[in-house]
C-alpha cells in the first residue's frame, strides 16, 4: 500500500514538473533565440535579397552584372555538353545574342536606315519557323491570315493593319521615289520594337522579348509569303503541285459548308 502512494506521488512529481517546463516558456519574452530540438537547416549562413553586405564595399549583396559581360538567363549553359532536342533554342539564343550585327539584331544599315532585305536565305524551313512565331505573337491582332481581324485585333483601341493593304507590301526599289517605308527591315522592326505615334504613344508592342532575331527575319519571310498568296494565281503553282493544292481547296470549301450548315443549325 505504501509502495504504491509513492508511486503516484512520484509519477505526480514528473507531470508537473514538465508541465512547469512547457508553461514556462509560453509567453515568456526571450531574446535568445527559440531552442531547436530539430535544427535540420533552419538557419543557413547566407544573405537574402535586400539585406546588406558586410563583404562587398558598397554594401549591396545583390550585386550588378560585371562590365563587359553578357547576361544569359538563370542557368549555366554549355552547349559543347547540352545537345539534346531541348537545347537547340537555347543555343540558337546564345548564338544570336553574341553576335552584334546591326542589320541583323536592329534591322539597320550602316546609314541607320531599315535595310531592304531578309538578312537570311529564305527557306521553306525558315518561313515555317517565321509561320509558328507569326501565329503565336501576331495572328491574335494580326489575323492568322494577316487581315487585321484577329480576336485581340478586334478590339484594340488602335485599328490594326491589314497586311495585304498593298501598301505594306515590298517596296519596288525601281519604283521611282517609291519604297523607303515597307521595306523587310522595317516589318522587322515593327514586329520585334513596337510601333509608336508622333507622340510617342505605344499603338503596337513589340515581341523581342519572345523572339530571336532570327525568328523576327523568319515572321517578315512569312508576312510576305502570306501577301504573296493572296496575290498568287493558278499558274504561279508548279504544274505539279497543282492537284494537291486542288484537292485541299475543295475539302477547305467542303469543311466551311459544314460549318455554315452546322451554324444554322442545318436550316434550308
Ligand atoms: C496587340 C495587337 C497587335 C499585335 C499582337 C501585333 N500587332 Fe502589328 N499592329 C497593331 C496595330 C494596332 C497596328 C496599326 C497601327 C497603325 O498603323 O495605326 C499594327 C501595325 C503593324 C504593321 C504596319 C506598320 C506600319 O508602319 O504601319 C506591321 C508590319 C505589323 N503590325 C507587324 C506585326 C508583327 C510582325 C507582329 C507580331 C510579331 C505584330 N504586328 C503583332 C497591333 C498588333
Amino acid at each position: 500500500m505504501k509502495h504504491d502512494l509513492s508511486n503516484i506521488l512520484l509519477a505526480l512529481a514528473i507531470a508537473g514538473a514538465s508541465a512547469g517546463t512547457l508553461a514556462g516558456c509560453r509567453g515568456d519574452r526571450e531574446d535568445a533565440p527559440p531552442r531547436e530540438f530539430f535544427p535540420d537547416l533552419d538557419n543557413q549562413l547566407k544573405w537574402t535579397p535586400q539585406s546588406k553586405s558586410e563583404f562587398f564595399a558598397d554594401g549591396r549583396t545583390m550585386r550588378g552584372q560585371v562590365a563587359g559581360t553578357v547576361a544569359f538567363g538563370a542557368n549555366a549553359f554549355n552547349p559543347a555538353d547540352q545537345q539534346g532536342e531541348w537545347a537547340k533554342a537555347y543555343a540558337a539564343k546564345r548564338e544570336d545574342l553574341l553576335r552584334a550585327d546591326p542589320a541583323i539584331h536592329q534591322g539597320l544599315d550602316a546609314d541607320g536606315k531599315a535595310i531592304r532585305a531578309i538578312p537570311f536565305p529564305v527557306t521553306m524551313e525558315f518561313i515555317k519557323q517565321g509561320q509558328e512565331k507569326f501565329n503565336i505573337y501576331c495572328s491574335v491582332c494580326h489575323g492568322y491570315l494577316g487581315d487585321g481581324k484577329g480576336q485581340v485585333g478586334l478590339k484594340w483601341a488602335t485599328p490594326v493593319a491589314n497586311l495585304h493593304d498593298p501598301k505594306y507590301k515590298k517596296p519596288d526599289p525601281n519604283t521611282p521615289g517609291g519604297g523607303d517605308l515597307y521595306t523587310d527591315g522595317h516589318i522587322f522592326r515593327v514586329g520585334m520594337f513596337g510601333l509608336y505615334d508622333v507622340s510617342g504613344n505605344q499603338k503596337m508592342p513589340g515581341y523581342a522579348h519572345g523572339m530571336s532575331a532570327k525568328d523576327g527575319w523568319a515572321v517578315v519571310a512569312y508576312i510576305r509569303a502570306l501577301q504573296a498568296s493572296r496575290d498568287g494565281a493558278i499558274d504561279d503553282v508548279p504544274a505539279a503541285e497543282r492537284p494537291a493544292l486542288e484537292k485541299s481547296k475543295a475539302a477547305l470549301i467542303e469543311q466551311a459548308q459544314k460549318a455554315a450548315t452546322a451554324a444554322t443549325g442545318g436550316a434550308k
